[in-house]
Parts: C-alpha cells; sequence; structure tokens
C-alpha cells in the first residue's frame, strides 16, 4: 500500500483508530458484557420459566444492567473524543481531513459496522427500557423493593385493592402524570439512599386526585342505596359480652331517575375545602358550588381560616383514603378476630388482655410477637389454670392471631401505629364525615352542613345484646 492509502484507510476508520483508548475500551466492554448478559436474560425469560417473584432479579436484570449498557455506550465517544483532544494538543491529528468517499470499500465497511451496530443497540435499549419501565410499574417494585414501604405492602395485602397495581392509584393516567411520580420517585429513591425519609411516611396530599385513577374502574354514577353496616364488639368483663350496631347507611348515589341522592349522591357535586394540616384532619372551610354558579361557603367557629390556604376539590379519596391501605383501630381489628372465631372468644377476660396486649409499646414486630404470645401464657397460666390446661390450643392461637393482627398494624421502624394513619369514613374513630358534619360550619345565615344522626344512617341498633333484626335476618 501506498503511504497515501495507509493514511487514507486509518482516517476512514477513525473510530477504529480513536476508540483505541483506555475509556472507550471500558465502554465497548461494559457495553458488550452487559448486552450478552442481557440477552441470556430475556432468552431464559421468554424460552424457560425466567419470571422471578424476587423484586431484586427484576432490579438487577431490568433496571441495572440496562444502565451499565448505557454508560458503556457513553463512555465509548468520551473517550474518542479525550484521545482526539490529546492527539491535537500535541499536534499529532491533522486539521485537513481527507473527503469521505462512498466508493471506497474500506468506508462501506466501516458505514455498515456502524448501522448494524446502531440498531442492535436501538433494539436493547428498547427492549431494556420497555422491561425497566414494566419492572418500576409492578407493585414488588414499589412495595417490597424497599423495606420503607413495609407498612403500606402489608396493609395493600390485606385490602380489597390487593390485586390493583400500585401504580393504578398513584400515577395519574397521561404522561405528565407518569413524569411527575417518576420524577417524585427518584427524589425519594435518594431520600431512602441518605435515610432522609420521614417516618412515618405520610400521604400529604401527594396522592393523585380520583378522577385520574379510582374513576377508570369505579363508576362515580353507580346507584347503591341503603348498605347495612353491622359491627360485632366484645366487652371487657370475663365473658367477653358481645353486643351489635346495626347502622343501615344512605350510600345512596344517581338514582334510574337521574336524581343525586345519600352520602354519594350529596357530594358529586362541586365541594371545595381548605384544611390546616397535611392530612386534611382540620378543616374550617368548606364550600358549595351550585348548579347556578351560586357559592355557599360553609365555616367552622372553632378553627380560623389560614390566610390564602388551598381550596381543594372534594373526591372519593376524602372519604376512602384507606381503600388501599386501612390500618385498623385495635378496638376494630380485636373486635372483628373475635367475631369470625379467629380468636376464640371462649377465653375469658380474652378482649380486655389481647387490647392491653396489641396496643403495648415494643421494640420490633419480632419483639412483639415474644411478648405477646408469652404475656397470653403467662396470664392463662397465673390467673386461669383450667383455662391453661383445658384450652391451651385456644391460647397458642390466639397468641399467634394477636401476634399477626399487631404485625399487619404497627411497624416499629416506621413509627407506624395505632392511629397513625386516621381512616375518614365514618365518624367513630377518626374525625372522618365529623370534620365537616359537626354542627359548627355554618353559613353567614346560619345554616349549618347537616348533622342529624339520620341524615346518613338509621340507627337500627347501637351496642345490644340481640338485635332483633339480626335475629330476624336470621344472624342468631
Ligand atoms: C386503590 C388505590 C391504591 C392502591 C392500589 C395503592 N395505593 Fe397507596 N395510597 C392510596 C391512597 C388513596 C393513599 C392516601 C392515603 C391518605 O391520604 O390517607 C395512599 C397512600 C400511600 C402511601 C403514603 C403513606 C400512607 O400510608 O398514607 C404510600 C407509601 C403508599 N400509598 C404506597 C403504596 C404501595 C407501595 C402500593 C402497592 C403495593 C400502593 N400504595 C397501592 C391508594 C392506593
Ligand atoms: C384497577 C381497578 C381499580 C382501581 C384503580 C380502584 N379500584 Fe376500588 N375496587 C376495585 C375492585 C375490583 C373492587 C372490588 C373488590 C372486591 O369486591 O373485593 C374495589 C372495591 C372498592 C371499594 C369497596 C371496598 C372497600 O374497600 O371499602 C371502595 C370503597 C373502592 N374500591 C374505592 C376506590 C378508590 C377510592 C380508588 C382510588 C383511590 C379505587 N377504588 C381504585 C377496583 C379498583
Ligand atoms: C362523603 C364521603 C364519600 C365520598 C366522597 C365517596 N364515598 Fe364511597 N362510600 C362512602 C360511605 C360512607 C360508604 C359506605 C361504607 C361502607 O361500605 O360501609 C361508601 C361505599 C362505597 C363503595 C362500596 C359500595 C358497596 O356496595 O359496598 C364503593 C365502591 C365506593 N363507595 C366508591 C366510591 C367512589 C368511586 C367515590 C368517588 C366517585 C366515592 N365512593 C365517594 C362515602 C363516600
Ligand atoms: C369536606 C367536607 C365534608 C366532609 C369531610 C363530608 N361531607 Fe358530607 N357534605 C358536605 C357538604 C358541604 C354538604 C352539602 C351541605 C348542604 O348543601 O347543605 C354535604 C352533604 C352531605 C349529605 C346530604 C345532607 C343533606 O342534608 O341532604 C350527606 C348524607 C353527607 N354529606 C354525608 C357525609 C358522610 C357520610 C361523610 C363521611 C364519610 C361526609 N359527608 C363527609 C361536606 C362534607
Ligand atoms: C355525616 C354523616 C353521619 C352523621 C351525621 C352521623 N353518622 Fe354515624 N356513621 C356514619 C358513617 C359513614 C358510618 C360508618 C358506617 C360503616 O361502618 O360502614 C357511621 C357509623 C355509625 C355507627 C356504627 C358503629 C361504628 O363504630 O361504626 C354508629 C353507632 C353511629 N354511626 C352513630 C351515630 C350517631 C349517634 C349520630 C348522631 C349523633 C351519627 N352517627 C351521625 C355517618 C354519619
Amino acid at each position: 500500500m501506498t503511504g497515501s492509502g495507509e493514511f487514507g484507510e486509518r482516517r476512514l476508520r477513525p473510530l477504529v483508530f480513536l476508540a483505541h483508548n483506555p475509556i472507550s475500551l471500558t465502554g465497548i466492554g461494559l457495553t458488550t458484557a452487559s448486552a450478552l448478559t442481557l440477552i441470556g436474560f430475556w432468552v431464559v425469560a421468554v424460552f424457560g420459566h425466567g419470571g422471578s417473584a424476587n423484586p431484586y432479579v427484576g432490579i438487577i436484570f431490568d433496571l441495572c444492567l440496562p444502565a451499565l449498557f448505557v454508560l458503556g455506550l457513553c463512555l465509548i465517544p468520551l473517550g474518542i473524543w479525550w484521545k482526539k483532544r490529546s492527539l491535537r494538543a500535541t499536534g499529532q491529528l491533522p486539521t485537513e481531513y481527507p473527503a469521505v468517499d462512498l466508493r471506497n470499500p474500506v468506508f462501506r465497511r466501516s458505514l455498515g459496522f456502524v448501522l448494524l451496530a446502531t440498531a442492535i443497540n436501538f433494539v436493547i435499549v428498547g427492549t431494556a427500557s420497555y422491561r425497566g419501565v414494566a419492572q418500576m410499574d409492578k407493585p414488588s417494585f414499589c412495595g417490597q423493593s424497599c423495606h420503607v414501604m413495609a407498612p403500606e405492602w402489608t396493609a395493600y395485602h390485606v385490602s380489597s385493592h390487593a390485586h390493583v397495581a400500585c401504580t393504578e392509584c398513584h400515577i395519574a393516567s397521561g404522561m405528565s402524570g407518569y413524569v411527575s411520580a417518576k420524577l417524585n420517585g427518584a427524589r425519594q429513591l435518594v431520600h431512602v439512599a441518605l435515610g432522609k425519609y420521614s417516618r412515618p411516611i405520610m400521604a400529604e396530599g401527594k396522592v393523585p386526585a380520583a378522577s385520574s385513577t379510582c374513576l377508570h374502574c369505579h363508576n362515580p354514577d353507580n346507584f347503591i342505596g341503603d348498605k347495612l353496616a353491622v359491627k360485632t364488639s366484645f366487652g371487657d368483663d370475663e365473658k367477653n359480652s358481645v353486643t351489635h350496631s346495626l347502622v343501615l347507611v344512605h350510600v345512596g348515589g344517581k338514582d334510574m331517575a337521574g336524581r343525586l341522592n345519600g352520602i354519594h349522591g350529596a357530594h358529586l357535586g362541586h365541594i371545595e375545602f381548605i384544611s390546616t394540616d397535611n392530612t386534611n384532619q382540620t378543616i374550617p372551610w368548606v364550600a358549595t358550588t351550585n348548579g347556578d354558579g351560586s357559592v355557599r361557603e360553609f365555616v367552622s367557629a372553632d378553627t380560623k381560616v389560614p390566610e390564602g390556604g388551598q381550596k381543594h376539590l372534594m373526591n372519593c379519596i376524602d372519604c376512602h383514603n384507606r381503600a388501599a391501605h386501612s390500618f385498623d383501630t385495635p378496638e376494630n381489628v380485636l373486635n372483628k378476630a373475635m367475631a369470625s372465631g379467629r380468636v376464640s372468644a371462649s377465653l375469658p377476660f380474652l378482649h380486655k388482655e389481647g387490647l392491653a396486649l396489641i396496643k403495648a409499646d415494643y421494640a420490633s414486630q419480632a419483639d412483639a410477637e415474644s411478648k405477646i404470645t408469652a404475656g397470653l401464657e403467662n396470664f392463662y397460666r397465673s390467673q386461669y389454670p383450667d383455662a391453661w390446661s383445658q384450652k391451651k390450643p385456644q391460647i397458642d392461637e390466639a397468641g399467634k392471631v394477636l401476634s399477626a393482627i399487631y404485625g399487619e398494624n404497627v411497624f416499629p421502624f416506621m413509627k407506624v401505629t395505632w392511629g397513625t394513619h386516621p381512616n375518614n369514613r365514618g365518624h367513630n374513630d377518626y374525625p372522618g364525615c365529623f370534620r365537616c358534619h359537626d354542627g359548627s360550619h355554618n353559613t353567614k345565615d346560619g345554616k349549618s352542613i347537616g348533622n342529624d344522626c339520620s341524615t346518613c344512617h338509621n340507627l337500627v341498633a347501637v351496642d345490644e345484646m340481640n338485635p332483633k333484626l339480626l335475629a330476624d335476618l336470621g344472624f342468631q
């Protein structure tokens, strides 16, 4: 070959020549290695039983490896640029480039190589991004890969939405919702890495409004009508005396004639409110906008309305805020366990002792588990030796269930305990409906938001031993 040919070839293969530097070579190595591993993993995932339930497998293969792949790709041009700069600095790089000539076979081969490599990389990055996004949308990624989510993850599994992906409620539909959720997620990841997240984690109004989440599955106009709620409670006496409350809740909705009625119907219009805290527990100002555009303001006599407070449009989540993560109250959860027979109501003082045990302070869930079981055993061994000898299996089972109840609701490491996440549906355990329906939110002309007991429900029976209706319905 002539001197000029050699020079031309070297210049026509600038990639090969310039990429021969430590940075680009590392890049090539990284890209090739991660690409081969990824392709191998995908082949196994498609043809074998590749799908693993372990969220970390997904994180490594769908997020970390693709990131390495892209990092490698970025290192290659970076190395080329660096080498070119140092060559230029030492005067080894000609300033005049020879003309590009497509008729030159060497040039055509290099171009072909670059195009092919680009196409392959495109497919790999494309598949990886798709899988990465799918991975990040899985409940296991949101709930399990990060231990700070343990409380919500646990409560989610015992809710009626256990099969609804986290993203369905936490990411508003559309591109902007998606991007803002991912940016928020990235910020949280940094906080977790630095250990700077709040304990407990609170929603702080960051959950998108129902219109872009819940209403994809639920029809707001659905007419539900009346619903009978039965609540069974046990006493703190030796016999754990049973009482029942029966309320016929006027859930309502939009009826066949298009009329709005009941609880759902009353709030389907335009209701705005201002709250003074980030969990919307204190609401000093409420306003309804009627069909003709006129506004009626209800102002609390007890709390001052903050200057320039932000108005919030009331939606499903202002009542159903715990639809997917209903941390219960100790009284309710124990009553439910006893009513369903999970815990035997035949054990003397079980309600009183059990409640004291699950309400006590423990250092961790493991600590609670051992102390709750031991506490219950001690109680029966020392106070009720007969029950201890005759009902050992029931006592063992009660200990297990009480520990499980604690484990589903209290997470000492996240400072999530009884009552940290109020449920707004109802008014007996938390302010709930009475945040507005307390009789002291008044208009200028003295009208208040209805708080007559019969506005929302018929009280069929309140804490009765043997409500007639229950017997009529065949429950006793
Ligand atoms: C059916 C809808 C729904 C689903 C599904 C859902 N969430 Fe939520 N989540 C909510 C709502 C509504 C709130 C706001 C609670 C409030 O304001 O009190 C919330 C709040 C939270 C919070 C803030 C802390 C708290 O307890 O208030 C976290 C963290 C959270 N969710 C994580 C998750 C994870 C992880 C998943 C999936 C495993 C998930 N959520 C699935 C509706 C949902
Ligand atoms: C992907 C669909 C889907 C989304 C999104 C969804 N839900 Fe549901 N929801 C369901 C299904 C299905 C059920 C019925 C579950 C059952 O019958 O066990 C249900 C049940 C309910 C119930 C009755 C049971 C209960 O827990 O009291 C309420 C209330 C409810 N959803 C509210 C909400 C709210 C509020 C949101 C938004 C934060 C929401 N849902 C988002 C599918 C969804
Ligand atoms: C003012 C508070 C409030 C608002 C706002 C509200 N709900 Fe309800 N909803 C209730 C109450 C109270 C019940 C009855 C509680 C029960 O299930 O015992 C209920 C019951 C339900 C049920 C269960 C019905 C059944 O058959 O068991 C569903 C589903 C539901 N609501 C969905 C929604 C959706 C979707 C929205 C938003 C369009 C919404 N709710 C808005 C208070 C509200
Ligand atoms: C953010 C404030 C707010 C909350 C919280 C709230 N409501 Fe309301 N509610 C209103 C307003 C405002 C009206 C309309 C009052 C009016 O126009 O006179 C209303 C009306 C009603 C009505 C119709 C009253 C009537 O006289 O016809 C019912 C029933 C009702 N609400 C039930 C509930 C239930 C049940 C809850 C809790 C699950 C609840 N509300 C929570 C603000 C609220
Ligand atoms: C603004 C609507 C509203 C008003 C007013 C109201 N309640 Fe309720 N009440 C509810 C809702 C919602 C529930 C929850 C039903 C459920 O659990 O599904 C409830 C539940 C109950 C229960 C059942 C037990 C329990 O712990 O859940 C009792 C008892 C009760 N209310 C008593 C009263 C009495 C007494 C009054 C009058 C002083 C009253 N309520 C006024 C909405 C209301």
